[in-house]
């Protein structure tokens, strides 16, 4: 043993695939610092007695559980009026009914394909179902994601320790070190109650796609007000026949719009996109097609958005061109990473640094993306950006119950904090710091596992990366987006093949 944690109680927030991975870690995770997760046994001596899991939503799957229920459109005027750039305007909206909205509906649009394959979509302690036969093979529809969690809920036994419709509202520091969690909890009746329970350490796995983030432009509240449902965040998207025959405009050039592109290309009447920059290279196969529409014609591409002109409902362009008449515009432009529950006050927690330029909001203080620098008992897990996601995630949820087993001791404060300053420095032009190229995100999977993991873990895990064959798939993927935008593949194929045998999800 070499570390000096003792950690009993342990509570997870979230439970998307980052809150489910990290759980069946912690809970095969023995007081010698030994997992047991591929016997399929528990330990008789674990390593964490009292796991809990507060999970805001009725039902686990975080990201992948489609809601048919969209949030509203677009934030309230009001809202705007502030620093809207500043995601805490979000956290607890009140809309006109004088309802208050914490945007937990999810972006998971209908005919949604994954751009990522079963073979690294399946986490390394289940067995890869393959589809192949399909025109988007080896690619998943969102259900059959969603099983693929369910699966990993059933293999582990993880539903006992999981409190659905458990908001974690305000975590507090006690002066015995330890983390006091406000947990609202939303009854069958729709009844609140409030309850407060104490642990000693606390993992983070809430996800990044809740809180959308709306760019600042000159006069965009105003030009919403004055066209009340034109405007709307991707996250609303949900099926491309509502916009058939509609003049679209599309903002970002990041995979939610390659995504609405992909599906409005054969139904708009026209289509517009307005992009700030290339995030993904014009030049890959992956992205080849859409070039080829601009050079076409068929997708008009446009700069970015500067301003709306209110007398004639124009869109104003940094070039200073000018287009109008739009049915709807959507805002394809991210979101932002928060943390509303965590204390503002306390240095060593987690902050993201607010986006300048080109460079997106960084993730300030975390070793590796995980251990809070200075406060090690509160870890983030999901927070990287990655093909490899599910393994990465897989392998942070390692690492905790490695470092907090004390089965693997962290380095020095002073060499996490030197690690976070080289890799700032070493991804000084990319966008994001915390995203991970396939080969990179390796690497870091060996890291996580090797040196912080706990024992018996990580060959597993890394005998699911196969960097080629994740190239090859992508080069698949430019063939199969080219497909369904030119119209020759119909995405309602999609759901139609879909296998998951949950049941439909209710279409608008
Ligand atoms: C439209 C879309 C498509 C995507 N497609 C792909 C893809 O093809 N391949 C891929 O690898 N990834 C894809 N992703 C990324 C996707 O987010 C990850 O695959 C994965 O879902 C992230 O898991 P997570 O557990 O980290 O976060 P999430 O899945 O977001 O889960 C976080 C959970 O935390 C809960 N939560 C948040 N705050 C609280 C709180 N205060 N209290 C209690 N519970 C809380 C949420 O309700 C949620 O259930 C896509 C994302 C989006 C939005
Ligand atoms: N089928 C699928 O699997 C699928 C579909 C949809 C989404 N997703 C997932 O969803 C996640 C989120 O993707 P996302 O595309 O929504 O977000 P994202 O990757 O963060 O991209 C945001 C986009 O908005 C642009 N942007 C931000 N502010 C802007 C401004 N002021 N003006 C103009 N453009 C601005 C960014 O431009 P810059 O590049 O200049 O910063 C970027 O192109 C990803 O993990 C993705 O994989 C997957």
């Amino acid at each position: 043993m070499t570390g000096d944690f003792n950690i009993k109680r342990v509570a997870i927030i979230g439970a998307g695939y980052s809150g489910l991975q990290t759980l069946a870690d912690l809970i095969h995770t023995s007081s010698n610092g030994e997992s047991t997760i591929n016997t399929g046994k528990l330990p008789s001596e674990p390593a964490f007695p009292y796991i809990k899991v507060f999970e805001q939503s009725p039902d686990l799957g975080g990201a992948w559980r489609y809601t048919a229920e969209t949030d509203p459109h677009f934030p309230s005027k009001e809202s705007l009026e502030d620093e809207y750039w500043e995601p805490s305007i979000l956290e607890n909206e009140k809309l006109k009914d004088g309802k208050t909205h914490n945007w937990k509906h999810n972006a998971m649009y209908d005919n949604l394909y994954t751009n990522i394959s079963y073979n690294f979509m399946t986490p390394s302690t289940l067995p890869i179902k393959k589809y192949p036969n399909r025109i988007f093979d080896p690619f998943l529809t969102h259900r059959e994601v969603l099983k693929i969690l369910h699966d990993l809920a059933d293999h582990h036994d993880l539903r006992k320790y999981i409190q659905f419709n458990s908001d974690i509202k305000n975590v507090l520091k006690t002066e015995e070190g330890k983390y006091q969690l406000t947990i609202e909890r939303t009854n069958t009746n729709g009844e609140i109650t409030i309850e407060i329970e104490t642990f000693d350490s606390l993992v983070i796995a809430t996800g990044r796609f809740k809180y959308p983030h709306i760019p600042q432009i000159h006069n965009l509240a105003e030009f919403n007000a004055q066209n009340p449902g034109v405007i709307s965040h991707s996250k609303s998207f949900r099926k491309s026949e509502d916009f058939k025959d509609k003049k679209v405009l599309i903002v970002g050039s990041s995979v939610s719009s390659i995504g609405l592109l992909e599906y409005l290309r054969p139904i708009a009447k026209e289509l517009h996109l307005s992009r700030r920059t290339f995030i993904n290279d014009p030049e890959s196969s992956v992205y080849s097609w859409y070039v080829k529409e601009f050079n076409s014609g068929k997708i008009v591409q446009h700069d970015q958005i500067v301003d709306f002109d209110l007398a004639t409902n124009e869109v104003i362009f940094k070039n200073l061109e000018r287009a109008g008449g739009f049915d709807h515009i959507f805002l394809a432009t991210g979101y932002h990473i928060h943390f509303p529950f965590l204390p503002k006050d306390n240095d060593n927690l987690a902050k993201i640094s607010k986006s300048s330029g080109d460079q997106r909001g960084r993730i300030e203080n975390l070793f590796h993306y995980v251990f809070s620098i200075g406060e090690p008992t509160i870890a983030h897990v999901g927070f990287t950006s990655s093909g490899f996601f599910v393994h990465l995630s897989e392998a942070q949820g390692v690492s905790i119950a490695g470092v907090w087993s004390n089965a693997k001791k962290l380095p020095s404060l002073e060499a996490q904090r030197q690690w976070h300053a080289d890799r700032i420095a070493q991804k000084a032009k990319s966008r994001t710091t915390h995203q991970y190229e396939p080969e990179e995100a390796v690497a870091e999977i060996e890291y996580l596992t090797g040196e912080l993991g706990v024992k018996n873990r990580g060959p597993k895990i890394t005998s699911r990366l196969n960097t080629a064959l994740f190239e090859r798939e992508k080069e698949r993927l430019g063939v199969i987006y080219e497909k369904f935008a030119s119209g020759e593949f119909d995405e309602s194929y999609i759901l139609k093949t879909d296998t998951s045998g949950l049941p439909l999800p209710t279409l608008n």
